[in-house]
């Protein structure tokens, strides 16, 4: 079972998200998928709760319209990515809130679940109570300012609306004020001896996570409640608690199983979830961010054993630090960082995963630069795996006719470069098991970084010329390490992988399985035409922060889209605009009789006669700009094709006024 952080989808993921959660899960469940173990890969988007409530508040739209949009997109964007989910679903699946029902009725029957009335903050301003992200305050724990209802961003520590100081309603930023109200707890503490068993003898956590969960427990266990609210969410199945919802974090963390579930059920094979998940052999691998760490292991915990039915607990939990930006935390709501989509619009999914994997914060905070990037892009990426590939097939092509040439009689230090390769596979495989994903592409590296040495001590570039045998073991040699690349390499930048499987022809079977690595291509074997891997990058860091900027920009939010007012204008004054040959003043009825001004380069286009009585599509709440000593208030919207202009119109007869949308 390999498994990532649900991400919560009131905007799209961050670099942060994917190397922390979804990057670092993928790599190891393709290394397993290719060692022959059974995977099954799965996370989904992490639909309710407050950080999706707050948004759509923000926004004025519904939270399902906000999590149906965005759900879309990122299930598209893992795709461009190569996340290879088995299942990627969400917590709107019927399948997992109705698990998620059933498993909090179990464990209430059970007797771990018990109501309490309890003050909480209510914000007068808003009718509503303040759970989680709905309130803001000091954190009561190390003091900072803006910790958040259900956590500290700062020291990462659970909290409870009621405890934080100096309370403010995130929504509206009034005070609130203490209010009684019945929720339902989950007896947390009788877990405590059950945890720290877990904790102590699984070997298996990251140094953060151990650290952080025995800390947290040694503070003692209080109950930790399981109902909101908050209407957007998954109704709570305990009687008398009708009206209110599940907490977003111990729903999600049932979507691990409710996405194996589904997965195969999908499949038609309804009950083998419960290899994955009750089976001994079985583990389970998480990968997560450092802020989610006592939620996973922790509170998942503490749930499965609460439930009596034996769940393997997490096998291993990977949790990493924050990768930053100029030393801050990416913010989606301040815009600082940079997003997976808009990644991409500057360089292809690969350059991105080896820089992420490569600079993968394991052991603390890492700033992102574009220094590095830039470095690793053309130092590692180019001038040392593309250029070992791209050199080793080039020969190939040129001297021996295409072919893997002869390999018999190697000679000791030939032999010796091929037993380098097979420990440097092995270590790669152990380094991958450990989670030390970083070391492990490191050592794949190392393979091409032999490989250049190698062609460079036995230079066959010379030997051609005196002694072709001796050049043919040379390049029989390297091309091994070609294939070695294309199979080791593919956990982490599997479209590179692919690229130069294709370039060996390597056969179906020979892609897939680990021990491909070491097997070894037999003489004669024909090979495609080399093609260079990688391009090197021309600019410097300001350069491509320049055009990610550029490409923000042309990723508009949907708050920002919901901004432009768009809608249907009658034209109702066209005249020429003196001393201009190609500009036309007109004035545009944008309802209710309203005309505006705008000033639009169609003359030449249209007969100013023909325009009078048009219906267009307009930008109506466009900053006025000054043209030719004319404002120009809206915008006609029209299509170029050519030097041909074509304004969009309606094709059914609509009111003036009528919104576009
Ligand atoms: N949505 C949470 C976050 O982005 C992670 C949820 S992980 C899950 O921080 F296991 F609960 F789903
Ligand atoms: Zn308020």
């Amino acid at each position: 079972m390999v498994t990532c952080a649900w991400p919560y989808i009131n905007y799209t993921p961050h670099l942060g998200t994917m190397i922390g959660s979804v990057l670092s899960a993928d790599v190891v469940a393709r290394y397993y998928r290719l060692k022959g173990d059974d995977v099954v890969f799965v996370s989904g988007s992490d639909e309710h709760g407050t950080p999706i409530e707050v948004e759509a508040v923000r926004l004025g739209i519904s939270p399902k319209k906000l999590t149906d949009e965005n759900h879309a997109k990122i299930v598209e964007l893992w795709k461009r990515w190569g996340i290879s989910f088995d299942n990627y679903t969400r917590t709107e699946s019927p399948i997992h809130k109705e698990f998620v029902k059933s498993f909090f009725t179990r464990i209430y029957r059970r007797g771990y679940v018990f109501a309490q009335d309890v003050e909480l903050p209510f914000c007068r301003k808003c009718d509503r109570f303040l759970p989680d992200r709905f309130v803001q305050g000091v954190c009561p724990k190390c003091g900072a300012e803006g910790a958040r209802g259900d956590q500290c961003e700062k020291c990462d520590c659970l909290l409870e609306p009621a405890k934080l100081v100096d309370p403010v309603c995130a929504v509206c930023g009034s005070s609130p004020v203490m209010r009684k109200v019945k929720h339902w707890y989950f007896d947390l503490a009788k877990f405590s001896g059950g945890l720290c068993k877990f904790l102590e003898e699984n070997e298996r956590l990251s140094q953060n996570a151990r650290k952080f969960s025995l800390n947290f427990i040694g503070g003692g266990l209080k109950p930790r409640s399981l109902t909101r609210d908050n209407k957007w969410g998954i109704p709570a199945p305990f009687p008398g608690a009708e009206d209110k919802t599940i907490y977003v974090w111990v729903e999600a963390v049932l979507g691990y199983v409710s996405a194996t579930i589904e997965y195969f059920r999908g499949r038609g094979e309804e009950e083998r979830w419960k290899e994955f998940w009750f089976d001994g052999d079985a583990k389970t691998l998480y990968f997560i961010g450092k802020d989610n760490i006592p939620f996973h292991t922790i509170i998942l915990p503490a749930l499965l054993l609460a439930s009596g039915e034996g769940f393997n607990l997490p096998w291993s939990v990977s949790s990493t630090e924050f990768l930053q930006f100029k030393g801050e935390s990416f913010s989606k709501s301040r815009r600082i960082g940079i997003w997976i989509d808009e990644a991409l619009e500057l360089f292809q999914a690969d350059y991105w995963r080896y820089f992420l994997v490569s600079t993968r914060p394991e052991s603390k905070d890492t700033d992102f630069s574009w220094g590095v990037f830039i470095e690793r892009v053309n130092s590692d990426l180019n001038d040392t795996l593309g250029n070992f590939v791209h050199r080793t097939l080039t020969f190939i092509g040129r001297y021996f006719d295409g072919r893997v040439p002869d390999g018999a009689d190697l000679g000791d230090r030939d032999r010796e470069v091929l037993q380098s390769v097979r420990e440097l596979v092995e270590r790669v495989a152990k380094e991958l098991e450990d989670c030390k994903l970083q070391e492990a592409l490191r050592t794949v590296v190392d393979v091409s970084r032999l490989g250049n040495r190698y062609f460079h001590e036995r230079a066959p570039w010379k030997l051609i010329k005196t002694d072709r045998d001796e050049a043919a073991k040379v390049l029989y040699v390297a091309v091994q390490l070609v294939k070695t690349l294309a199979i080791v390499l593919s956990p982490f930048m599997p479209f590179t992988a692919e690229r130069i499987s294709a370039l060996l022809n390597l056969v179906e079977d020979q892609r897939r399985g680990w021990e491909e690595a070491v097997k070894l291509l037999p003489s004669n074997h024909e090979i495609g035409k080399a093609e260079p891997l990688f391009e090197k990058i021309m600019v410097d860091g300001e350069e491509l922060q320049v055009r990610l900027e550029k490409a923000k920009s042309s990723t508009i939010t949907f708050e920002e889209f919901l901004k432009l007012d768009l809608r249907v204008g009658e034209i109702v004054e066209a005249e020429m605009v003196p001393k201009s040959k190609s500009l036309v003043r007109l004035g545009i009825d944008v309802g209710g009789g309203v005309v505006k001004q705008a000033v639009a380069g169609i003359a030449g286009q249209y007969e100013l006669k023909q325009l009078l009585g048009l219906k267009v599509a307009v930008l109506a709440n466009l900053e006025p700009k000054r043209i030719f000593g004319l404002d120009s208030e809206v915008m006609i919207l029209a299509a170029e094709d050519g030097g041909n202009i074509s304004i969009l119109m309606p094709d059914k007869p609509v009111k003036s006024g009528s919104k576009i949308k």
